[in-house]
């Protein structure tokens, strides 16, 4: 099993995902700028997962000793956020789950592009040492923390790190009926992000909770 940190642990992403790899097994530590919210956080998934392996801190020892850190942040914290965190991290893997998207009045979101070209390879970019993999960008948080439901979708992962990429790639698929679908390169993560505003917006025309499945593969 292994040690699983979130970053921005507390929000609806880190919360879902960190619930469901708890359910699996592996040791959570949530990630916050406040105690009292991780510790909070820490006891509603204790809630859902009883004996779960789980710890809540400061964001800076969870990316200390992690083996995999999980970047959960809005998009207006990452750069920031990593740029902080990034001689915790080091050379460790880190799964960005992160959608630039930015709110115009009434319309709904639309794609943010990083000067990197994407959140990922933003991530990359401040993080030259780390094994930065991108993922869980169609999975609907809300869903994830539902762990008494089991979960519908494919999780498109991109990286460059061939080996970091199959780890999370098997990390997708403890997830009950979640398959993984390899991305390529961390590059097609723009692809990957900017998908899901589309899917915001589905989401609102139909008030559903919408996933993607990819077919012929
Ligand atoms: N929600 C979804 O369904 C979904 C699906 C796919 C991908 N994502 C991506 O997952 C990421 C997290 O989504 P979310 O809905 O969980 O976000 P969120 O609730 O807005 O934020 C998550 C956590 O980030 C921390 N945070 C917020 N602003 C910060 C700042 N300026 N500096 C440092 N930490 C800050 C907060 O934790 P503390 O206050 O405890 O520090 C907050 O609880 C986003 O980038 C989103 O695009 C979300």
């Amino acid at each position: 099993m292994a040690r699983l940190a979130f970053i921005g642990g507390t929000g609806p992403e880190g919360t879902g995902l960190a619930t469901r790899f708890a359910k699996s097994g592996h040791a959570i530590y949530i990630g916050s700028r406040s105690e009292e919210r991780a510790a909070e956080t820490v006891a509603k998934i204790h809630e859902a997962v009883p004996g779960a392996d789980l710890y809540g801190g400061p964001n800076w020892d969870g990316a200390l000793k992690a083996d995999f850190v999980f970047v959960t942040v809005p998009a207006s914290a990452h750069a920031e956020l990593l740029t902080e965190l990034a001689e915790a991290i080091e050379d460790k893997i880190v799964v960005d789950t992160v959608v630039p998207m930015s709110f115009e009045g009434d319309d709904g979101p639309v794609a943010a592009m990083p000067e990197a070209g994407s959140a990922a390879e933003e991530a990359a970019s401040l993080l030259p040492d780390a094994k930065v993999i991108s993922a869980f960008h169609h999975l609907d948080a809300g869903q994830l923390q539902r762990v008494d439901r089991p979960m519908q979708g494919d999780v498109i992962v991109c990286g460059d790190d061939e080996p970091g990429k199959k780890k999370v790639m098997s990390l997708v698929e403890e997830i009950n009926y979640v398959r993984s679908l390899d991305g390529g390169q961390l590059r097609n993560s723009r692809y990957s992000e900017q998908l899901t505003v589309l899917l915001v917006h589905i989401n609102k025309i139909y008030k559903a909770h919408t996933g993607i499945r990819v077919t012929g593969v």
